[in-house]
């Protein structure tokens, strides 16, 4: 018996040990990566590879029964430094292994060109996955050549060119690249297809019939691409279907009722689309639907009563639509509801109490809407909702509805609820919130020390009645990405420990009654955007405290009692777009640095990266989370949403206004460089000295205020390069001589825009000059007919301008000489 086992031993294990050039390639493939040129990568775990052990006991290799290896799970195996790359020719002594079946090369971060001359060896092959690499180039032509190649996935490489065709495939997953084109007709011949998933790529065109073809597909993803057209009716007939992802396209018409005919599916997404129409009955039909988005498309009408037999249905997002009914009380019927974002819609009515039975719901997000009743109190005690977002949807709180204790809300958008009392009072029980808005309310009371010390990432609380100052303690809190306190009652000064919330991103802390200087710890904040401070009675010198941060692009200190002047180091604020100092005590000259700023010189190349205005609160919320500051389980801490909210395109405001202060000199010329300011304001100072010739390089200005200052000489005739300018405002100033008439300056006629100043003439005010005056008599001795039609029209606005000139120019004399002239 022994013997027996002994010898049976002895054969089996040797024919049992991988041979032993397959074992020498893996040696080879281990040894390029811990020698020669790229020491320095580490290996996540290859110690089991070594010379002395049968290499099919070696972890993330398979054999088959005869030993020969079949299988390598190779995924995230190299973990290089960042910087190193990993060339895709390490995989060479790979190809000599021809009995793999299966070739896991997922997330090793390789570099270069598939190696389509090596795989193409691999005949065996039936599963290929290589996704979560840097491969480039197209898809190499030999692996269309793999005949037993069963699954592929290339998700998340760089892969570019146009699609061929992969005989036998069931599994095709080939999203997040560069692919573009159309989606080739060979692709239709795999019927064999199980999942398709072309997402993330350039792809367009529209989806043809050929869709139809696939018979058997339970997963198709082309989301995020740019096919347009309707979604054909060959696509319902794919009956096997389970996941259909069409979002993030440009597809319009409208749902066909063939939706019904996939039964079988369980999550549909559509968002991002330009579909319209009415939602049809026949959904009811999807009993298995767990997932339904239709967010971001143009649907209206209801939400159809069938939608009670999707029991299965955990979210539902209709957001960013024309829904304009009631919210359906069979809502309340659907047991597995986690989420349900009804959120900028025309939704009417009350909020049916079916919804207290929801008893999953996490999110729940129905602002902006027209809604109305009262914020229900059940509302407050569903324990298990994180994220709850009823501001603007038209309900109005009232008193007894209180946060209940057990509850633990990580994000609330309250605002425009008209809720009262003391904010602390409101908010005691809640600890555990990163998002917080409960602007435009009627809150009272001190900043709560308890928020202070929390998790907030995003707080607005602007528009109550909010009193007392700010507790030093809130900017310890490094989470804090974006607090709005504006509009209040905020008093005391600015704390120093601002500066310890270096990732505060956006500061608004305007019309309150903060005094004191600027806090000097300002200059910490390294990815501060936006600094608003203004209508406060903030004091000091700026030019001592103003704040160095290069990455402010809106600094807005207006309203306020600064003193000092504008120093030069004002130029270091590089990212500047909006800098307004208006309304403030400024003496001395602007800087010839002023013309340094390099955010006024070069326009930005897509719509600013900040929000502006501020009453939008929502377009800074997009901003936030698709800035990707917050991942989105942060924001809403919860799991499975991918929610987002599509963010407003922006204006681009890029304007400097220094108005209403006392700053003297001379404009200097530098300021011709801001290229791309649309608007400058340096009214009602003590400026003086001439107009430089440089500001008609001003090529992207709209409005050019220059008036209450002392500013004298001539309007420069270069002024008439400026193409976009439609107010212009030189008044109360000592100009004179003729205003140039070239370009968009003949239509600057505005009286009011003129008045008080020396000795200026032009069509525009209806004054003829000197020269003009000196020009027509030439004129007239020359060609008397020719002159009579000029000056037809000439003489038909001076009637008109006469005596508005008199009346409000005060130019008479200058009218009686040109009559008597005449
Ligand atoms: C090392 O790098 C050089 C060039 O950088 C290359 O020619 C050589 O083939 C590399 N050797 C190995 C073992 O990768
Ligand atoms: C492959 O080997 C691993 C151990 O390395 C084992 O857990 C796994 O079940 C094997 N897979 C197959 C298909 O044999
Ligand atoms: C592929 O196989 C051919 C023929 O067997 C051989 O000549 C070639 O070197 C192999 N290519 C690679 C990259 O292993
Ligand atoms: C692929 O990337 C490598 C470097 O990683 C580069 O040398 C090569 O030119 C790229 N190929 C293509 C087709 O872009
Ligand atoms: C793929 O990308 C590379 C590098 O960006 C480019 O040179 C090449 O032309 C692209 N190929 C195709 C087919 O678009
Ligand atoms: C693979 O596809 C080809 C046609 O492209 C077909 O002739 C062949 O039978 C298929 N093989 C298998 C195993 O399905
Ligand atoms: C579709 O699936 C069925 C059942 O799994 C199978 O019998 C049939 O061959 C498949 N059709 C194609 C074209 O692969
Ligand atoms: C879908 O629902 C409609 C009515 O809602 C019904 O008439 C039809 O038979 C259903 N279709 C399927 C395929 O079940
Ligand atoms: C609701 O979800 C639970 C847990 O995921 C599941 O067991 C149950 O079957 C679901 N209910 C329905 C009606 O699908
Ligand atoms: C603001 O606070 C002051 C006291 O600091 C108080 O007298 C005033 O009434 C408050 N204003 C408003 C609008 O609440
Ligand atoms: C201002 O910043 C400095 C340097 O980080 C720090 O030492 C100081 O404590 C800060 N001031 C306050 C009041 O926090
Ligand atoms: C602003 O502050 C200064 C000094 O702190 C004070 O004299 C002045 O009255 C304040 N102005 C307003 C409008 O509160």
């Amino acid at each position: 018996m022994l013997s027996i086992f002994f010898i049976l031993n002895s054969i089996s294990v040797p024919s049992f040990s991988c041979p032993f050039h397959q074992k020498q390639s893996l040696l080879h493939f281990k040894s390029t990566l811990t020698n020669g040129n790229s020491s320095s990568y580490q290996f996540v775990e290859l110690k089991s590879w070594n010379l002395a052990s049968d290499c099919c006991s070696w972890e993330h290799v398979n054999c088959s029964i005869t030993g020969s290896i079949t299988e390598l799970h190779l995924d995230g195996v190299v973990v290089p430094p960042p910087d190193i790359p990993v060339f895709s020719s390490i995989l060479a002594p790979l190809f000599h292994i021809r009995s793999l079946t299966l070739l896991n090369i997922s997330n090793n971060s390789l570099q270069g060109e598939i190696p389509g001359d090596g795989l193409v060896n691999l005949t065996k092959l039936v599963h290929l996955d290589m996704k979560d690499n840097y491969f480039n180039g197209t898809i190499p032509r030999q692996l269309y050549l793999l005949a037993n190649l069963r699954y592929l996935d290339m998700t998340n490489n760089s892969l570019n060119g146009t699609l061929g065709s992969f005989p036998n495939l069931t599994t095709l997953r080939l999203g997040d690249n560069w692919f573009h084109g159309q989606i080739p007709s060979k692709l239709f011949e795999l019927k064999s297809l199980r999942v398709l998933n072309l997402s993330d790529n350039n792809l367009e065109g529209k989806l043809g019939p050929e869709l139809g073809s696939f018979r058997n597909l339970t997963t198709l993803s082309l989301n995020n691409n740019f096919f347009d057209g309707g979604i054909p009716s060959q696509l319902f007939e794919l009956m096997s279907l389970r996941f259909l992802d069409l979002s993030e396209n440009t597809l319009n018409g409208s749902l066909s009722v063939e939706v019904g005919k996939l039964l079988k599916l369980e999550s549909l997404n559509l968002s991002a689309n330009y579909l319209f129409g009415n939602i049809p009955q026949e959904i009811g039909n999807l009993t298995n639907l767990r997932e339904f988005s239709l967010q971001n498309n143009n649907f209206s009408g209801g939400i159809p009563s069938s939608i009670v037999n999707l029991k299965k249905l955990e979210i539902l997002d209709l957001s960013i639509n024309h829904f304009s009914s009631q919210i359906p009380t069979s809502i309340g019927t659907l047991p597995n509801i986690t989420a349900l974002v009804l959120s900028k819609n025309n939704f009417i009515g009350p909020l049916p109490s079916s919804m207290k039975n929801l008893s999953k719901l996490e999110l729940l997000w129905l602002h902006d809407n027209r809604l109305n009743g009262e914020i229900p109190t059940w509302l407050f005690k569903v324990t298990t909702l994180s994220s709850l977002f009823i501001g603007g949807s038209g309900l109005i709180w009232n008193n007894e509805a209180k946060i209940v204790p057990r509850c633990s809300l990580s994000s609330i958008s309250m605002y425009s609820c008209n809720i009262s009392g003391h904010i602390s009072d409101w908010l005691s029980t809640q600890k555990d919130m990163q998002f917080l808005d409960l602007s435009k309310n009627n809150l009272e009371g001190r900043f709560p020390d308890f928020l202070a010390e929390g998790r907030l990432e995003i707080i607005n609380l602007s528009e109550n009645n909010l009193s007392g100052s700010i507790p030093p303690r809130l900017f310890e809190n490094v989470h804090i990405l974006l607090l709005d306190l504006s509009q209040n009652n905020f008093t005391g000064e600015l704390p120093e420990t601002i500066g310890k919330a270096t990732r505060i991103k956006f500061l608004y802390l305007w019309g309150n009654k903060f005094c004191g200087n600027l806090p000097r710890n300002l200059t910490k904040l390294v990815n501060l955007k936006v600094l608003d401070i203004h209508a406060n009675n903030i004091t000091g010198y700026l030019h001592d405290t103003l704040p160095q941060i290069p990455t402010l692009e809106v600094l807005d200190l207006s309203n306020n009692s600064l003193e000092g002047y504008i120093s030069n180091n004002i130029s270091n604020l590089s990212s500047l777009r909006i800098l307004d100092l208006s309304r403030n005590s400024l003496t001395r000259s602007i800087p010839r640095e002023m013309g340094n700023l390099s955010g006024m010189i070069k326009s930005p190349e897509n719509s600013p990266s900040f929000p502006i205005s501020h009453s939008i609160w929502f377009s800074i919320f997009d901003h936030v989370v698709e800035d990707g500051l917050i991942s989105e389980d942060l924001v809403v801490n919860w799991k499975k949403s991918k929610q987002r909210l599509a963010s407003r395109h922006l204006e681009t405001h890029i304007s400097l206004d220094l108005s209403h202060n006392k700053i003297s000199g001379e404009i200097p010329s530098s300021m011709g460089n801001l290229k791309a300011l649309k608007q400058l304001d340096i009214s009602h100072n003590k400026i003086s000295g001439h107009i430089p010739v440089s500001f008609g390089n001003l090529g992207s200005i709209e409005s050019l205020d220059l008036s209450h200052n002392e500013i004298s000489g001539s309007i420069p005739q270069s002024l008439e390069n400026l193409s976009q300018i439609t107010v212009l405002d030189v008044s109360n100033n000592k100009l004179r001589g003729k205003i140039p008439d070239g370009g968009q300056m003949s239509h600057m006629d505005d009286l009011i825009s003129f008045e008080n100043n020396s000795d200026l003439c032009g069509m525009q005010i209806q004054v003829l000059c000197p020269e003009d005056i000196r020009r027509l008599e030439r004129r007239d001795k020359e060609d008397e007919k020719q002159s009579w039609f000029l000056w037809e029209g000439a003489w038909v606005g001076f009637l008109v301008g006469f005596f508005s000139s008199i009346l409000i120019m005060g130019h008479f004399i200058n009218f009686l000489l040109f009559l008597k002239n005449w």
